[in-house]
C-alpha cells in the first residue's frame, strides 16, 4: 500500500543505488518540488549532495532566507548560494517585453548555475568522487505533459529550474517522478521540511521580474517585494491559502493615476491583485474574496508603500486571461 514512509524508503535505496560513491548536485528554486527532491537526496547520499540557489533578486520578501536559513537547518544540507542580483538587474535593464524579460531571466539562470556547477566539480576534483548527477524535481504529471507531446501553442516561454538543458556529463536523478503534487508535498512533510516550502502555492521561476509590467529596476522590485508580502500575509491571516491556488500581486510601473493621500496630490503606480482559482492552473477562474479582506489589502497597501495610490482587482477567468500578467 502506498505510504509516504513506503515513498522514502523506495526511494532512499534507489537513489544510493544510483548513485554509488559519486556526488550530485541539485538546484533549489525555492519551490516544493526541487525542495523535496533534495531533501530525498540528501536523506540517502548525505554530504554526497551539493544544492545550488540562485539568488537572482526577484524572490518575494523571506524566500531566500527560507531557503538559506530553515531550509538548510531542516534537512542539514550542503548549500551554495550564489548572489547573482546585480547581474540579472543588469541584464534585464531597459528591458519591458514579457517574452524578452523570460528569456534574459532564463538564459542568465542557466550561465550562473552551469558556473556554479562546474566550481563544485573543480572543488571535487581529485577527491576520487566524482560529480556525476543532477538531481531534478521531475514530477509525474511533468512526464505526462512533455510526453503527450501535444500541440499546444507556446503561449509563454515557462523558465523551471527543472528546465535546464541536460548536460551530458551528468545523469539525471529524479525521486518524483512517480508523485503527484500532493504527494510530494506529503513526502515534504513527512521529511520534515518548514511548513512554508511545503505548501508553497505555486510561483513562477522567472519571479517577480514577470509581475512588473514594464522595466525592471530594484526600486521597482523593492516595492512591489512590499505591497506582495502585505497581500500575502493578509490573504493567510484570513485563512485563505488554501483556498485559493494563488494571488500575484502585479506593479504597474508604466502606469500612473492621479490620487490624494495626506494633504496633497500624488501621481503614484496602481498594484493590480490577481487572486485565482484553479485546478490545475490550465484554466481559473478569479476568487470571489471577501470584501473585508481586499478592503484590508488596499488600505495598507496605499498606507504602507510609498508611491502606490491605488489598488486594482482583476476580475478575469483563465482564459481569455493567462494567471500572470506576463
Ligand atoms: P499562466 O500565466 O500561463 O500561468 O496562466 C500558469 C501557471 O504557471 C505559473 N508560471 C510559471 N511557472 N515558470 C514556472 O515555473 C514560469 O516561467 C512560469 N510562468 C507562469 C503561474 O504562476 C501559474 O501558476
Amino acid at each position: 500500500s502506498w505510504t509516504t514512509g513506503n515513498v522514502i524508503e523506495e526511494q532512499v535505496a534507489a537513489i544510493r543505488a544510483q548513485v554509488g560513491t559519486k556526488r550530485a548536485v541539485c538546484g533549489l528554486s525555492g519551490g516544493v518540488d526541487s525542495a523535496v527532491a533534495a531533501a530525498l537526496v540528501q536523506k540517502a547520499i548525505g554530504s554526497q549532495l551539493t544544492c545550488v540557489y540562485v539568488d537572482h533578486g526577484l524572490m518575494r520578501k523571506g524566500e531566500t532566507e527560507q531557503v538559506e536559513k530553515d531550509f538548510v537547518a531542516s534537512t542539514g544540507v550542503n548549500l551554495k548560494v550564489v548572489d547573482a542580483q546585480e547581474r540579472f538587474l543588469t541584464a534585464l535593464a531597459g528591458v519591458s517585453d514579457p517574452e524578452t524579460k523570460r528569456k534574459i531571466i532564463g538564459r542568465e539562470f542557466i550561465r550562473v548555475f552551469e558556473q556554479a556547477q562546474a566550481e563544485i566539480v573543480a572543488e571535487s576534483a581529485g577527491t576520487g568522487e566524482d560529480v556525476a548527477f543532477l538531481v531534478q524535481g521531475t514530477l509525474y504529471p511533468d512526464i505526462v505533459e512533455s510526453g503527450g507531446g501535444t500541440g499546444t501553442a507556446n503561449i509563454k516561454s515557462h523558465h523551471n529550474v527543472g528546465g535546464l538543458p541536460e548536460d551530458l556529463e551528468f545523469e539525471l536523478v529524479e525521486p518524483l517522478r512517480q508523485l503527484f503534487k500532493d504527494e510530494v508535498r506529503m513526502v515534504g512533510q513527512e521529511l520534515g521540511l518548514p511548513e512554508e516550502i511545503v505548501q508553497r502555492q505555486p510561483f513562477p521561476g522567472p519571479g517577480l521580474g514577470i509581475r512588473i509590467v514594464g522595466e525592471v529596476t530594484k526600486e521597482r522590485l523593492d516595492l512591489l517585494r512590499e505591497a506582495d508580502a502585505i497581500a500575502r500575509e493578509e490573504l493567510t491571516a484570513a485563512g485563505l491559502d488554501r483556498e485559493i491556488w494563488q494571488c500575484p500581486v502585479v506593479l504597474l510601473a508604466d502606469v500612473r493615476s492621479v490620487g490624494v493621500q495626506g494633504d496633497g496630490r500624488t501621481y503614484g503606480h496602481p498594484i493590480v491583485l490577481r487572486p485565482v482559482s484553479s485546478e490545475d492552473a490550465m484554466t481559473a477562474d478569479w476568487s470571489r474574496l471577501p470584501y473585508e479582506v481586499l478592503a484590508k489589502i488596499s488600505t495598507r497597501i496605499t498606507n504602507e508603500v510609498a508611491d502606490v495610490n491605488r489598488v486594482v482587482l482583476d476580475v478575469t477567468s483563465k482564459p481569455p486571461g493567462t494567471i500572470e500578467w506576463e
